[in-house]
């Protein structure tokens, strides 16, 4: 596996693989890998991918002033382990100083599916995460790119500036990956307590639980189905960031969930703040 620090250097390796015919995929992470992160590179294998890079980058500029930039688990050995033996020929470990150079003052904005759920509540994350992803496809110029489900909101988005900026990249999204209790693999995990772990278990409860009810009655008012989503992960001690139900092509917000729908929700367990969502 080569590993690259330099984007200049990267970038003229990936265009020589391309002009030699290779099919390539970038897998954009921010490291402290886990079997979610796993599974994005076996789906880029699947994909017939010839070399597959994998971006290891803590992106400062996704990050709010008060957010966890500082804290976020950087995990560089282990993580670079974890890609050799899942099947990555390439892993990129930037700097933040060769990623945003002295006066850097070109930024990407998605303006319509980035405005609510995590956009609304993280101010300038989806211009950041739009601007990196960016950086990185120029960087790499992928036939293929793939994300995590987990992480809806910002496919979405991703999807949208593809489309809307003519990136030559087919974007790929992978399923969530959980825990075997349920609980979706994040690299926030690794912020939890035991106790914690146990009490955010009610997020992928509560999805179940909207899952089982849409499956009984087809469609339901959002306002109830929202209360007793909130419910179950307020009486687990968390504290809802939101609980939005969305049409899951547009993200626009319902009244009315039925089957095909998304309900995508935001936590505070403790300190730490866990997304989750699930196509109902
Ligand atoms: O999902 C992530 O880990 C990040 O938002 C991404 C896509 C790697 C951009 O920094």
């Amino acid at each position: 596996m080569k590993k690259f620090f330099d984007p200049i250097k990267l970038q003229k390796w990936s265009n020589e693989q391309r002009l030699a015919g290779k099919k390539i995929a970038l897998v954009p992470t921010m490291g402290a890998l886990h079997d979610g992160h796993i599974s994005l590179i076996k789906a880029a294998k699947k994909k017939g991918a010839d070399e597959i890079i994998v971006s290891i980058f803590v992106n400062p500029v996704q990050f709010g002033p008060n957010e966890d930039y500082d804290a976020y688990p950087r995990t560089e050995k282990e993580d670079a382990k974890k890609c050799s033996e899942a099947g990555a020929t390439a892993i990129f470990f930037p700097t933040p100083q060769n990623m945003y150079l002295e006066n850097h003052s070109v930024y990407v904005n998605e303006e319509i599916l980035s405005s609510g759920f995590c956009g609304a509540k993280r101010p300038g994350h989806f211009r950041g995460v739009c601007t990196v992803v960016a950086k990185l496809f120029n960087i790499t110029h992928p036939h293929i790119a793939v994300f995590g489900q987990k992480d809806f909101q910002q496919a979405a988005v991703i999807c949208q500036m593809v489309r809307d900026l003519n990136f030559d990249t087919k974007i790929i999204i992978a399923p969530i990956v959980r825990e075997k209790s349920g609980l979706a693999m994040s690299s926030r995990n690794n912020y939890l307590s035991p106790e914690e772990r146990e009490k955010a278990l009610c997020l992928s409860k509560s999805l179940q639980c909207a899952k089982t009810i849409i499956a009984e009655k087809k469609e339901i008012s959002w306002k109830s189905l929202k209360t007793k989503i909130s419910a179950i992960i307020e009486k687990a001690g968390l504290k809802v960031d939101y609980v939005e139900a969305a049409n899951a092509k547009t993200l626009t917000p319902l009244m009315k969930v039925k089957k095909g729908d998304v309900i995508l929700l935001a936590a505070f367990c403790g300190k730490t703040r866990l997304i989750d969502n699930a196509i109902m």
